[in-house]
């Protein structure tokens, strides 16, 4: 199967996913990085990986439609069959995830459906809650709604700073999407209603 990611930041997730495709936990080949932010890190990640990357920016199309379809197209063309969201800060239309409907999944830093947006760690650190980590989820028109693939409860201890937590989620998360990548890949996640099961 063919993988694309997408990414706008750092890349750190994009970094556990190469290497476990490296280390043959994930068996499926890494075939395109699509990025909305030509000078996000995730890029020199991917080139540094030999991985195909490609910048699709807003402000270069028209409207929404346009942009989304300029991506899809790419998607075809590599023969895509998952798309990973990893740190992609856009919010994909219905029509995108229509035409790629339960092959997106994403990666959120808290415990859905608590905290949804773009500041999990932070939102639920000020929260105060004792518990928190991330999310692996199906991606449907509601934002960070999709049914649940996986996910890692991280305790807040009472040393913990925003940055020391924002460590232990991240820690967690690229145990768990690698891992949720590999079980599409193999066929194990079967989505019935708002529940997914894994088939083992
Ligand atoms: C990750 O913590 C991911 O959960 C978060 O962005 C970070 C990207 O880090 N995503 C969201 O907040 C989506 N709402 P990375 O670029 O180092 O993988």
């Amino acid at each position: 199967m063919n993988i694309a990611v997408f990414c706008s930041g750092n890349g750190t997730n994009l970094e556990a996913i190469i290497n476990s495709q490296k280390k043959g936990s994930i068996k499926a080949d890494i075939r395109l990085v699509v990025s909305d932010t030509p000078d996000c890190f995730a890029l020199t990640r991917a080139k540094n990986a030999g991985i195909k990357t490609l910048v699709v920016e807003r402000k270069n199309f028209k409207t929404k439609k346009d942009f989304e379809e300029a991506i899809l197209k790419a998607l075809q063309k590599e023969n895509i069959g998952l798309v990973a969201l990893a740190g992609y800060m856009r919010i994909l239309s219905g029509d995108f995830i229509k035409a790629y409907e339960n092959r997106i999944i994403n990666i959120h830093p808290a415990l859905l459906p608590s905290f949804k947006g773009t500041q999990g760690i932070k939102d639920a650190f000020v929260y105060g809650v004792k518990v928190t980590g991330p999310t692996v989820h199906f991606v449907t028109p509601d934002m960070d709604a999709g049914p649940i693939i996986l996910q890692s409860p991280v305790k807040v201890t009472e040393d913990d700073t925003e940055e020391t937590l924002a460590e232990a989620v991240h820690a967690e998360e690229h145990k768990i999407y690698p891992r949720a990548i590999q079980l599409f890949v193999e066929g194990k996640l079967k989505i019935e209603g708002r529940r997914v099961r894994i088939l083992e």
